[in-house]
C-alpha cells in the first residue's frame, strides 16, 4: 500500500493522520466521525471547547458543511482556495460539537498541498485538523517536527516536504455583517480587502475577539526556550548584556553585522516577509533543541506582508522589550 492509501484506510477506520499543507502540518480525523475528532484533542492536550478547522477538497464541499453562505464566502474561495484561507460560516447542523467547540459556526479551509488535496478528492468527506503540535507549542513545518512533536505517539505522517507558507492560514469570519479578520496569515489582509472592495476589522487581541480562536491567546506557538523579542537596539543591548554575564543565547536578526564571539547563535532571518514565514517555525525549533539560556529576536519590519509574522512573534514571545 502506498502512503496516500495507507493515510485513507487509516482515517476511514478513525485514526489520526498527520497532513502536509502549504502552511504547517495538520493532525487530521475524520470530521464526521466523534470518536476520531476526540483523539485529536486527547493527542494534542488541546482544550475541548477550541473549535478546529474542517479540511475539504474544494467549493464544492461548501455547502456540505455550511449554510446561509454569503456571496463574500463565495468569491473569497474562487480567489483564494485550494490556498491558506479559513472562512467561518454558519454550520449545518449535522457538524460535531467538537469540531465547532458548541459554537453555531463552523471553520472550512481548501488547502492547496498536492498530496492533501488528493487525499481529500479519494476521502470525499471532511478532515478535522489542527495544527500538528501539542498545544501552545510551536507549529510543525516538516514531517520530521511532527515525529519530534508525539514522539512514540506519533500518528501516521503524511510527508510532504517543508511546507512553503510556513505560517498558518488567515482566518476570516463572514458571520454577522461585516468580514473580520480573526488570524493573520498566508493570504494577505490586502488582497482580500482589494477583492471584497471593503476593510475588514481586526481585532488584536483574544479578549476583544466575539468568538473562541485559541491561536489568538496571548501565549502561542511558543517555542521551550525563553523567546525575548522587541525593537533592534534594545534586543542588541539587552542580548550583550545577558552573553556578557555568561548566558549561552541566540541572537535571531535581520542585519548580517554582528560581532563575532559573543553569541552561542546568530540566525540571520530573510529580509522578505514570505520567505521569513516560511522559515519562522523552523528556527525557532531548531534553536529549542541547543538547551540555550534565551533567544534574542530583533523585530522584523511591521508594513504590510508582515502582519502574520509580527502576530506569530507576539504571542511566541515571553518577553517583550520596548
Ligand atoms: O493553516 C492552518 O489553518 C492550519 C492547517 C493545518 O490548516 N491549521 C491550524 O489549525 O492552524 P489550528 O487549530 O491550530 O488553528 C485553527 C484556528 C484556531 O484558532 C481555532 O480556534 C479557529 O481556527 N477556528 C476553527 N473553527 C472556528 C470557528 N468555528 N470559529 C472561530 N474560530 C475557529
Ligand atoms: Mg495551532
Amino acid at each position: 500500500m502506498n502512503d496516500l492509501d495507507l493515510a485513507l484506510a487509516r482515517l476511514n477506520a478513525g485514526a489520526l493522520v498527520a497532513i502536509p499543507t502549504e502552511t504547517v502540518y495538520g493532525l487530521a480525523a475524520d470530521a464526521s466521525n466523534p470518536e476520531a475528532v476526540a483523539r485529536i484533542f486527547a493527542l494534542k492536550g488541546r482544550p475541548a471547547d477550541h473549535p478546529v478547522i474542517v479540511h475539504i477538497a474544494g467549493s464544492a464541499q461548501l455547502t456540505d458543511w455550511a449554510q446561509d453562505i454569503p456571496d463574500t464566502a463565495w468569491q473569497l474561495a474562487e480567489a483564494f482556495w485550494p490556498g491558506p484561507l479559513t472562512l467561518i460560516l454558519k454550520r449545518q447542523p449535522h457538524v460535531l460539537d467538537a469540531v465547532t467547540g458548541g459554537q453555531d459556526t463552523v471553520g472550512l479551509r481548501a488547502p492547496a498541498h498536492p498530496l492533501t488535496s488528493q487525499l481529500l478528492q479519494q476521502f470525499g468527506g471532511g478532515l478535522a485538523a489542527p495544527s500538528a503540535n501539542r498545544f501552545g507549542h510551536v507549529s510543525p513545518t516538516t514531517a520530521q517536527h511532527v515525529r519530534d512533536e508525539f514522539g512514540d505517539e506519533a500518528p501516521l505522517v503524511l510527508d510532504g516536504g517543508p511546507c512553503q507558507v510556513g505560517v498558518e492560514s488567515t482566518i476570516v469570519s463572514l458571520i454577522d455583517g461585516a468580514p473580520k479578520l480573526l488570524r493573520p496569515g498566508g493570504i494577505l489582509r490586502e488582497q482580500i480587502e482589494n477583492l471584497l472592495g471593503m476593510k475588514l476589522e481586526h481585532h488584536q487581541h483574544a479578549q476583544t475577539a466575539k468568538v473562541r480562536v485559541s491561536g489568538l491567546l496571548d501565549s502561542h506557538y511558543a517555542p521551550r526556550t525563553p523567546l525575548i523579542s522587541g525593537p533592534r537596539l534594545a534586543v542588541r543591548q539587552a542580548a550583550l548584556l545577558a552573553a556578557q554575564a555568561g548566558q549561552r543565547i541566540a541572537l535571531i536578526t535581520q542585519s548580517a553585522a554582528v560581532a563575532d564571539g559573543v553569541y552561542s547563535h546568530v540566525v540571520t532571518m530573510p529580509s522578505e516577509f514570505d520567505a521569513y514565514a516560511q522559515r519562522l517555525y523552523d528556527t525557532l525549533r531548531q534553536l529549542d533543541t541547543f538547551g540555550l539560556d534565551a533567544l534574542y529576536l530583533e523585530n522584523p519590519p511591521t508594513n504590510a506582508g508582515w502582519l502574520a509574522v509580527n502576530d506569530r512573534l507576539r504571542r511566541a514571545s515571553h518577553q517583550q522589550l520596548n
